[in-house]
């Protein structure tokens, strides 16, 4: 699957509204002191977490932006981060996959990130991640398959399964994956943290709520070709909504932050 630059600015500062800032300071006190940072951000997009991220983490950092898409890579690229102390950062982009991920790549790492990749992974990708990470590891805004619509419909329960299930799909984790990647990194002796990071949408989101309900829905439909004029009925009902500034929609995701064992 690939994914819009547009999509990806468009959610950007509700992801960054809804990063569970409390796991900053257990992560700062777990980065190696007075060395400079080299931080892997995997599944990168367009480098939307290292412009959140650099900024509130002190000293020099080196990005590495990892992804599978080139046309991604190509845009993030042109990033400039800039650190708490105001230092520029320096950026690499690498082309590759996370399946293919191994402990080797990440010898010489502070800290390995992603944002919204852990749902869209499989089992076995989530488990190259945590053997291949022996430093601390900041994984952001995975879906937890949690939705609230308000006001509600009677539709909102079939859809949300029928998304869900879609999201599964082929072995994807989806709504699993925090779960998965918990006891990954468990197993492995480290210490877990997990919180709540949701995106909370109304009349100022519009155009945000409006993209997404028409993936959320158009995924579910895929997955259930059953739902079709029902749920073309509850979309058109749902963006009249969202336009006329009477919806609010709250999506659960978690941040999930590991810590090697002997780092705290
Ligand atoms: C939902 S987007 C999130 C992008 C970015 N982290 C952000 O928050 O804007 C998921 C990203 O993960 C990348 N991705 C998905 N599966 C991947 C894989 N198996 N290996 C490498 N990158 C992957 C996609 O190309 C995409 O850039």
């Amino acid at each position: 699957m690939s994914y819009e630059p547009a999509w990806l600015a468009l959610r950007e500062g509700a992801d960054a509204a809804a990063r569970a800032s409390d796991l900053l300071d257990p992560l700062r006190d777990a980065l190696p002191p007075g060395e400079p940072l080299v931080i892997w951000d995997l599944g990168c997009g367009t480098g939307s977490l290292g412009r959140w991220l650099s900024g509130r983490l002190r000293g020099p950092q080196h990005w590495i932006l990892h992804d599978h898409d080139p046309r991604l890579l190509d845009r993030a690229r042109d990033n400039v981060y800039v650190t708490a102390d105001g230092l520029p950062a320096t950026i690499e982009t690498r082309k590759g996959d996370i399946a293919s991920l191994r402990a080797s790549d990440l010898v010489g790492a502070s800290l390995v990130t992603a944002s919204a990749l852990l749902d869209v992974l499989t089992a076995a990708e989530v488990e190259a991640i945590a053997a291949a990470a022996a430093c601390p590891a900041l994984l952001t805004l995975s879906v937890v398959g949690r939705v609230r619509l308000s006001p509600p419909n009677p539709l909102d329960a079939e859809i949300a399964a029928a998304f869900d299930a879609h999201q599964r799909r082929g072995g994807l984790l989806g709504p699993d994956a925090v779960t998965a990647a918990t006891a990954a990194f468990g197993r492995r002796g480290a210490q877990v943290r997990t919180r709540p990071s949701p995106w909370r949408l109304g009349p100022a989101q519009a155009a945000l709520t409006a993209e997404w309900l028409r993936g959320w829905v158009a995924a579910a439909t895929e997955h259930r070709p059953g739902l079709g004029r029902a749920a073309e009925g509850y979309l058109r009902r749902r963006l009249a909504e969202c336009a006329a500034g009477g919806l609010t929609v709250e999506i659960h995701h978690v941040d999930l932050l590991a810590l090697p064992g002997g780092s705290v």
